[in-house]
């Protein structure tokens, strides 16, 4: 099996990016278990602040908090802010090679078409950029005026940018741009409002002085929200391995759902008052999800029921597919019979008909590239008549 270079640089920027989200989001969950601890005494197991004791093979170990002011400083601390960085860094970098690597996926429009790539990646720019800027400025109004309202009009408003990004892009692109949607906007909360507020408590306890309320509070906020941010942000990550969450036209609809989800899960794993309620809501969000992919058809535009000749088919099979899918495969990368998958006969090609239809049309996952990255030529119009040959019957006349 033979690998390019592009392959290698894949792999490691994709390690690279889970083991710094990995930390990040390790030290995040570490802090709110820490917070919780101090904010409920009840837990602790001795001491009066309710200091947590932690066991590990040094031996006991002793969290402590210390008081605000300025005898109760620290003489260094540790900041856990290179990671959120490195994690969005690398998720842009993957970005930019999903963007551009034949089979990456991120270029293409919901009926799998190729999109301008100038133009689609000023929009991608554009998403995440004023994704942020809008964010920022509805959490930046004064926090005694907020209720419930700046909640439901963010929700409201992600559903709607959701929306939109689903009839310009790919299921599968759509999943991925609104996870750097969610992790942009974390990224922006902890260097652009969290690190500040922290800089200014310190600065504020050096000089005697009370550190600026408003910062600190709003700070607060948007760390909270981080928190919540980080359990759909994952989901949506990791969807590209379930085309059936973003392959029909209700995807958008289904990603909402399992946002909205995977925050209620958050309260339940994290809040102390989070009760049965949120794990139930959160398993409605679950069934809705599996109920609209379920009740989903075709999406309209692909339903063609039109007679497809075989001969065709076969054409293309064998133009696209066949180099890799045969017991004596001319592409040496993969080996006989990828996946298990053979179409030299008719009839292998007849029995596979519905992992076709999944993988070369619903999903755009196949043809796949090869070890040597050589270009995807399938066209658009091939894609959509093994379609209608699927959805025809699958007829070998
Ligand atoms: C460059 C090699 C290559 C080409 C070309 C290729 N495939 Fe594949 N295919 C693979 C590999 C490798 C796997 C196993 C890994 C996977 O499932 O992604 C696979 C797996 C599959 C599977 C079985 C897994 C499943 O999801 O059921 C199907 C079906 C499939 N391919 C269909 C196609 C079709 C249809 C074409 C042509 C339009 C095609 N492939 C072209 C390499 C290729």
């Amino acid at each position: 099996m033979e690998w390019n270079t592009i392959d290698w640089i894949d792999l490691v920027l994709r390690w690279f990016h889970i083991m710094a989200g990995i930390s990040w989001i390790g030290g995040s969950l570490y802090l709110l278990w820490l917070d919780r601890i101090f904010a409920n005494p009840d837990r602790a197991t001795r001491g009066e602040k309710g200091e947590p004791w932690l066991i590990d093979l040094a031996g006991s170990l002793l969290v402590d908090k210390l008081g605000l002011g300025p005898d109760g400083m620290a003489k260094t601390h540790i900041w856990f802010k290179r990671e959120t960085l490195l994690t969005w860094i690398s998720g842009l970098l993957l970005l930019v090679m999903l963007a551009h690597l034949p089979g990456g996926g991120l270029l293409l429009d919901a009926d799998g078409k190729p999109l301008n790539a100038p133009i689609a990646t000023a929009m991608i720019a554009a998403l995440l950029l004023l994704g942020w800027l809008l964010y920022d400025y509805l959490w930046r109004m004064p926090l005694n005026r907020m209720t419930l309202l700046p909640v439901i009009l963010s929700l409201a408003i992600f559903v709607i940018v959701v929306w939109g990004v689903a009839q310009i892009f790919s299921g599968r692109a759509l999943f991925i741009l609104m996870g750097a949607v969610l992790g942009t906007l974390m990224m922006g909360n902890i260097w652009f409002r969290l690190l500040p507020a922290l800089k200014e408590m310190m600065e504020a306890r050096q000089e005697g002085r009370p550190a600026d309320e408003v910062l600190c509070a709003h700070a607060k906020v948007r760390s909270n929200h981080s928190s919540y941010l980080i359990f759909p942000t994952v989901v949506l990550m990791i969807s590209n391995h379930y085309p059936v969450l973003y392959s029909h036209h209700l995807n958008w609809l289904v990603l909402a759902v399992l946002v909205v989800a995977f925050i209620l899960v958050r309260h339940l794993v994290v809040s102390e008052k989070a009760g049965l309620w949120a794990l139930g809501l959160a398993l409605v969000g679950l069934a809705l999800s599996i109920a609209i992919i379920a009740a989903v058809k075709a999406p309209p535009g692909r339903v063609d029921k039109a007679p497809v000749d075989f001969t065709e088919v076969r054409a293309i099979v064998s133009k696209h597919c066949l180099r890799c899918h045969s017991t004596v495969p001319s592409d040496p990368n993969f080996g006989p019979t990828p996946g298990g998958v053979a179409f030299d006969q008719p009839e292998d090609i007849k029995r596979h008909a519905p992992r076709i239809k999944v993988r070369a049309v619903d999903t755009l996952t196949m043809p796949n590239k090869d070890g040597r990255g050589h270009e995807v030529t399938i066209t658009y119009a091939e894609r959509k008549l093994l379609g209608r040959w699927v959805d025809a019957g699958a007829k070998l006349e």
